[in-house]
């Protein structure tokens, strides 16, 4: 099976996990665009859903699904994302997509992460993938310092703007140990939005696309 294929299977596995009449919670990316097209066979069964993105949004509203404002809504079911590295101890590295930021706010709404990747995501430590840092525009150079300081070699991601207004730093030559205290440390950056770090809130299931079928992880 190509990657693909593994990222289509665990996006519409997830489907499992949506409750009749509820308002999901959808990522970003092309495995997160699978799940969507999944929750579009199912539209007329669920409330809505909100987004993680201007893309998911625009792909969402395509299919016919209502988006909510995350302010308009208490609490949420689940969260179905995907990520770029995931741990044993299901602590992410997401943002390759660029929005990490609003994918931590929906997370944190969520009582529930359920994480879709195909298994080449799978990893013993965190940090080969470059760990993505959103910035606000004026303090990258400053952000970037210090993170060289905490081991990191920083590359500002070129023509890259989020949907919040904010440029990305993707930090190299991390082995991220203690994925909970480096989530801390540069979250209290200043100039820092968010560090694309999921490990306070790790997911709860992971589903994991193999060669041989869609493989359940649980916390
Ligand atoms: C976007 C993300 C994505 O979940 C992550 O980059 C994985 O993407 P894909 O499903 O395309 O491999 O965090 O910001």
């Amino acid at each position: 099976m190509t990657q693909d294929e593994l990222k289509k299977a665990v996006g519409w596995a997830a489907l499992e996990y949506v409750r009749p009449g509820t308002i999901v919670g959808v990522g970003t990316g092309s495995t997160a665009a699978h799940f969507i097209d999944a929750l579009g066979s199912i539209k007329h069964q669920i409330e809505g859903a909100v987004s993680s993105s201007d893309a998911s949004t625009a792909k969402l509203q395509s299919l016919g699904i209502t988006v909510f404002d995350p302010n308009e809504v208490d609490s949420l079911d689940i969260y179905v994302d995907g990520a770029d590295e995931i741990n044993r101890q299901m602590q992410m590295i997401k943002g390759g997509g660029a929005a990490l930021t609003r994918e931590k706010i929906i997370a944190a709404i969520a009582r529930q992460f359920i994480c879709i990747v195909d298994a080449s995501k799978q990893v013993d430590i965190l940090g080969k993938f470059p760990l993505p840092v959103e910035v606000i525009p004026m303090a990258r150079a400053y952000v970037a310092r210090e993170l060289v300081k905490l081991g990191g070699l920083p590359e500002y991601r070129q023509h890259v703007v989020t949907d919040n207004g904010n440029v990305i730093l993707d930090v190299h030559n991390l082995k991220i140990i203690d994925a909970i205290d480096l989530e801390n440390k540069i979250n209290s950056i200043s100039g820092v939005v968010t560090v694309g770090l999921f490990a306070r809130r790790a997911a709860d299931v992971a589903l994991v696309g193999t060669a041989n079928g869609v493989v359940k992880v649980v916390k």
